[in-house]
């Protein structure tokens, strides 16, 4: 049988890690600074990590959510303290688009209303819900079209009000910065703004931190830098380090009820048990302050690069936009310099390294660039 084939795939292939190093299977070392769609944030096979999940998997890898699991409320009650929204509560699912999934039908059992407005290039996954949220008709099937969901530009707040004005909407859906679309960040004045809006029309406001929290820009969501507070927050990615897990932060105001949502493997031991690991190497390497301290070096560094249009993010979320006689720096990047990174289009470098990425490795990654672009802009 072949594999169903969606993905264009490098031919390389990672056999080991170890923090932000990779080994392909002929033993080329690789330095990742991508973190495989910046999943991995606290490094490849950290020690405690592995011995967590280890332990776990030989005491009881799963039981369904039938029964009582003590991981699960351990997880909550250490989240909700790492993450400022202790008075929420969690439902645990497997990935981003299932967070997503859930985040919007809870908004519509609560509001008892259908449509949810989303952002012009937003990305928030590929089931059903998610991806007609998702601004891109090439990834939506005939089957998700849907005349529920509304987009409006980024950083528009009259857009936002006059949609919201005609009524029906359970939700409002942006992420903390926009990540598939290259790394596209809300202004400040727009994200408060959008959170008076939600309450003046009685919709919730889902803040999808999937990409970009769990640390990764220095506090631990990215709309902390401003203050606001969502009625759901959605996370995934960083929260497993690579072991699948979701999981959506829900409002005090919104009530459960028995059969509301629910899930086979959401929640299961070893994924608990992956997410416990993550939150206390996160707390006892101080790895929120390092995303901020590396991602503060990698900002100045790039100031005035001569490849460069723009230099966006925070923290470790970051896109680079390559002037157009550069696009080629990408490849050049991998194949020369052995850096992984990822891509937004054809024209902006992602990084979204592990938060346990040195400043070593990010000199190290400066250094090559330069190396590369310094002589000529070949491509
Ligand atoms: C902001 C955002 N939301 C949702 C998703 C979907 O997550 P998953 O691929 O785990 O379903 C992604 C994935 O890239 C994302 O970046």
């Amino acid at each position: 049988m072949n594999l169903f084939d969606v993905y264009p795939l490098w031919d390389i292939e990672p056999v080991k890690g170890l923090d932000t190093t990779l080994w392909d299977k002929d033993g080329v070392e690789y330095t990742d600074l991508y973190g495989g769609h910046a999943v991995i944030s606290v490094g490849h096979c950290h020690p405690h990590y592995v011995k967590m999940l280890s332990d776990q998997l030989g005491k009881l890898g799963f039981y369904s959510n039938a029964v009582q699991n003590s991981l699960q409320r351990d997880l909550a009650a250490r989240l909700g303290k790492v993450c400022g929204y202790d008075d929420y509560s969690l439902f645990l699912c497997n990935s981003g688009a299932e967070a997503n999934e859930n985040a919007l039908k809870v908004a519509s059992f609560h509001t008892g209303k259908a449509k949810v407005l989303a952002f012009r290039k937003a990305f928030h996954g590929r089931t059903s819900g998610a991806v007609a949220a998702t601004d891109n008709p090439k990834i939506q099937a005939p089957f998700n079209a849907t005349q529920n969901i509304v987009f409006a530009p980024l950083n528009d707040l009259e857009a936002v009000d006059m949609e919201l004005s005609r009524g029906g909407f359970a939700a409002v859906i942006i992420e903390g910065i926009q990540g598939v679309a290259g790394i596209y960040e809300p202004t400040e004045e727009f994200i408060n703004g959008l959170r008076l809006l939600c309450d003046k029309y009685g919709c919730i406001l889902i803040i999808d931190e999937i990409q970009s929290g769990y640390g990764r820009t220095g506090r631990f969501f990215a709309h902390q830098h401003y203050g606001v507070r969502a009625d759901i927050v959605t996370m995934a990615k960083g929260m497993g380090n690579g072991f699948p897990i979701g999981g959506v932060l829900i409002s005090p105001s919104i009530k459960a009820s028995y059969g509301m949502l629910g899930t086979t493997f959401g929640g299961n031991h070893l994924a608990c048990t992956a997410a416990l690991a993550v939150l206390d190497i996160i707390e006892n390497e101080n790895l929120i302050e390092n995303a901020a301290k590396i991602g503060t070096y990698f900002e100045n560094a790039f100031k005035d690069d001569k490849a460069l249009k723009e230099y966006r993010g925070k923290g470790l979320i970051i896109g680079l936009e390559l002037k157009d006689e550069y696009v080629g720096l990408r490849n050049r990047l991998l194949f020369e310099k052995h850096f992984f990174t990822g891509a937004a289009g054809a024209q902006v470098i992602r990084l979204l390294p592990s938060l346990t990425v040195s400043q070593e490795t990010a000199e190290s990654f400066v250094k090559a660039w330069k190396e590369l672009t310094e002589l000529s802009p070949r491509t």
